[in-house]
């Protein structure tokens, strides 16, 4: 069967960067507590109106769609992974398709949040190896800064997140034993309030003994989003960092073994690991536990905080330009996230 390479890589960062101090106008932090928990030492934050989640997608987009060699009208399918959409709906995908001027080709969204690239990956490898797709856009993109609680109430979930974008474009691999080896896709939906966006959202019901109530206008808008839940936070991200740092820890190490024993391959051929950019600490204790060395494993996490499902091709991007992979590497991409989702995609570049 085809195997799917990696032909094109591009990463895009907002210019505007907001220091570890820039936060402590907002909230009861500092830089010591920040860099100690989490390794962060900046992040960037887009431009409040002119760049958007699909804006700087399309322009990590631009840079990948030119070093795979080919057009923009030649891709055949857009997969776009993000937890923080330009829209409601629709998604990201058809506003990249508009922005591009591309055919009128498929474009779909994925919702798996820090997992998000990985999936997309995993489901476009799928549609190169049948054949069906010969040049297929994946992006992972998110604007965090737009809905972030700034206040100390949300200062352990606000300081992590920032903004960025990150694309690859996917195409049939040429050479023998090129390519994506596997993908491993896993989730367990019992946690799933534990790292998540409540509202607004469906949860809220408006139907009483299966019937749709008299409620007026006014009713059901309080039931999306009332006083209370934003006098609570719950228009916020809400996390249990302990939780679900706790679980990450086990799963981030377990799916890399997975993906490598699957090809009858150890951690000693690995190349370079490029793990969802969650918190430092989790990264060091995953290299750690799967005994890899210091130029096995890929973080700047430091510089970009945590950018959900643009993390892994930001990275993926930095290392690759920085001349950290080359050709015939091995190469494990790892996520842990919201949901819980998580996965691996084992690459031989
Ligand atoms: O990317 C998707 C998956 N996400 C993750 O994998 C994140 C996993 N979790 C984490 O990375 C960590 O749990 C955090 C970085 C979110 C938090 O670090 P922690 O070491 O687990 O801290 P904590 O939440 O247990 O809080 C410890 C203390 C608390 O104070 P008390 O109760 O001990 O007095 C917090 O209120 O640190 C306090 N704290 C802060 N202090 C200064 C929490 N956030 C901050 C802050 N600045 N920004």
């Amino acid at each position: 069967m085809l195997k799917s390479k990696i032909a094109g890589i591009g990463m895009y960062v907002p210019e505007n960067i907001f220091t570890n101090e820039d936060m402590k106008q907002y909230m009861d932090t500092n830089d010591e507590w920040i860099q100690e928990r989490t390794g962060i030492k900046e992040r960037r934050y887009a431009h409040r109106t002119e760049e958007t989640t699909t804006t700087m997608g399309v322009e990590a987009a631009k840079i990948a769609i030119k070093r795979a060699g080919t057009t923009a009208a030649e891709i055949d399918f857009i997969i776009f992974a993000t937890l923080s959409p330009d829209y409601y709906f629709p998604g990201c995908g058809v506003l990249v398709q508009r922005a591009m001027q591309m055919n009128e080709i498929g474009a779909l969204d994925i919702r798996n949040q820090c997992s998000g690239f990985v999936y997309a990956l995993s489901v476009a490898d799928q549609f190169i190896k049948t054949g069906m797709y010969k040049n297929i856009l994946v992006i992972g993109s998110e604007k965090h800064s737009f809905g972030l609680d700034f206040s100390t109430r949300g200062r352990n979930i606000s300081v992590i997140f920032g903004d960025g974008a990150g694309a690859v474009v996917l195409q049939p691999a040429q050479k023998d034993g090129q390519g994506i080896l596997s993908t491993h896709l896993h989730s367990d939906g019992e946690n799933a309030e534990m790292l998540a966006m409540y509202n607004p959202g469906t949860h809220a019901n408006h139907w009483v003994n299966d019937k749709v109530a008299d409620f007026n206008d006014a009713e059901i808008a309080d039931m999306f989003m009332s006083k209370e839940m934003i006098d609570k936070g719950q228009n916020f991200p809400f996390m249990d960092g302990p939780a679900v740092f706790k679980k990450a820890i086990v799963k981030f190490p377990e799916v890399v073994v997975e993906a490598l024993s699957q090809n009858g391959l150890t951690t000693a051929d690995l190349n370079m690991l490029i793990p969802h950019q969650a918190n430092l600490r989790i990264s060091q204790f995953v290299q750690q536990k799967l005994g890899l060395q210091d130029h096995q494993v890929y973080n700047n996490i430091q510089k970009y905080g945590n950018t959900t499902a643009a993390s892994i091709p930001i990275a993926l991007c930095e290392a690759w330009e920085q001349g950290k992979i080359k050709e015939g590497d091995l190469v494990c991409l790892a996520a842990f996230g919201s949901g819980y989702t998580w996965g691996s995609v084992l690459v031989r570049w």
